[in-house]
């Protein structure tokens, strides 16, 4: 059973959600302003003198950056001695760390102060601090950067550590031609063609980001192997042709709210045969080892209300599996936690 707190703990505990945006500041300039690197790389500890003496920075931001590390566990002070905690070295040097607070400084923090208006609204009222469109899919590609840098680096990181489990998993079947809705820069249909020289690949997507995944293609020489389709799939009138083996939506469901879903599930539904496979590949929030993997997916879940389209989410398991069924597939096969990564696969085909 879980501990029941004190009053004095739960003060404490609120008093994290009332401060957490300064200390999360501090953090990121304490990493970017290369302290948290020097404290680091002194091992035995090292005095606030010492960095003081070392780096260009004034004694007041030194110390109160020290000050804010110590209070979050990210630096330890034993003996005048500062050290980096294991807190502060994973959060200078884990690459999934790096990758999410980059993400969540460089997307999403100027636009979260629009949280409200966003759920009141069911708009992204946070996107005009990076830009004019209806949601972040139309100016993907266009983004200012470091945002443009930290969407791709942040989206990449997780399909990227997904895909090679991924394609054991698809390709265990022979397709000939798979569809790849929501293919973005092109990274899982490049990866299909290296791994299976016959297959063709068509990615569907928003013409903005076909633009780019045309240009990738054809620096890598695959323009033979690889066709494009402009689709807005809000838009039902706008068909996924028929002919694929394989339908592929990989971290793209997510970007939409149930109904949207189901109507791009019935929509891929007429456009599948009998023998098309549907594979989703998603994070489920309720499907995961860590508690670490939950606490970040209901975060990302948040960056779709201020930053994305204000309906999405990350769903549960069930959730999806639901609105499968609902559109006429059934889940043939559920590939739960596939390789290093956060994610599960669905199978699915239409019902008999
Ligand atoms: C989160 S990214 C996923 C990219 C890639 N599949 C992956 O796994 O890394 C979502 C993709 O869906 C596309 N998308 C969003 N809304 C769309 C729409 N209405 N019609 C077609 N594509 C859309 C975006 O442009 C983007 O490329």
């Amino acid at each position: 059973m879980k501990k029941e707190l004190s009053a004095i703990e739960a003060k404490f505990e609120a008093q994290k959600i009332a401060f957490g945006p300064m200390y999360f500041q501090a953090m990121v300039a304490m990493r970017d302003l290369g302290v948290l690197d020097f404290i680091s790389r002194n091992r035995n500890g090292v005095s606030l003198q010492k960095i003081i003496e070392s780096l260009t920075l004034s004694e007041y931001a030194i110390t109160l950056m020290i000050e804010a590390a110590e209070v979050l566990g990210v630096v330890e002070i034993d003996e005048d001695k500062i050290r980096i905690s294991k807190t502060g070295f994973f959060f200078l040097k884990d690459e999934m760390t790096r990758v999410n607070t980059n993400f969540m400084n460089d997307v999403c923090y100027q636009g979260a102060s629009a949280m409200r208006t966003s759920f009141e609204q069911g708009r992204p009222a946070g996107l005009k601090a990076l830009g004019n469109w209806p949601t972040i899919y139309e100016g993907l590609s266009e983004l200012p950067e470091p945002a443009k840098k930290s969407w791709f680096e942040f989206d990449h990181y997780y399909s990227d550590n997904a895909f090679p489990e991924a394609l054991k998993i698809v390709f265990k079947k022979k397709h000939r031609s798979l569809y790849d809705i929501g293919g973005n820069t092109g990274k899982w249909s490049f990866a299909c063609c290296n791994y299976d020289p016959d297959v063709s690949i068509t990615i569907h997507d928003l013409p903005v980001q076909i633009a780019v995944a045309r240009q990738n293609a054809a620096n890598l020489n695959l323009l033979d192997r690889v066709s494009f389709y402009e689709i807005d799939l809000l838009d039902s009138e706008q068909k996924i042709r028929s002919g694929a083996d394989a339908i592929w939506m990989s971290q793209f469901l997510d970007c939409f709210s149930k109904d949207q879903i189901l109507s791009i599930l019935l929509n891929a539904y007429q456009a599948a045969s009998d023998e098309t496979t549907l594979y989703i590949l998603e994070p489920f929030f309720d499907n995961q080892n860590f508690p670490a993997a939950k606490y970040s997916l209901i975060a990302t879940s948040l960056y779709f209300t201020i930053m994305a389209n204000g309906n999405s989410k990350m769903y549960r398991l069930e959730d999806m599996k639901a609105l499968v069924e609902k559109a006429g597939f059934e889940v043939i096969e559920t590939y739960p936690l596939i390789g290093d990564s956060y994610h599960t696969i669905l199978e699915c085909k239409k019902k008999r």
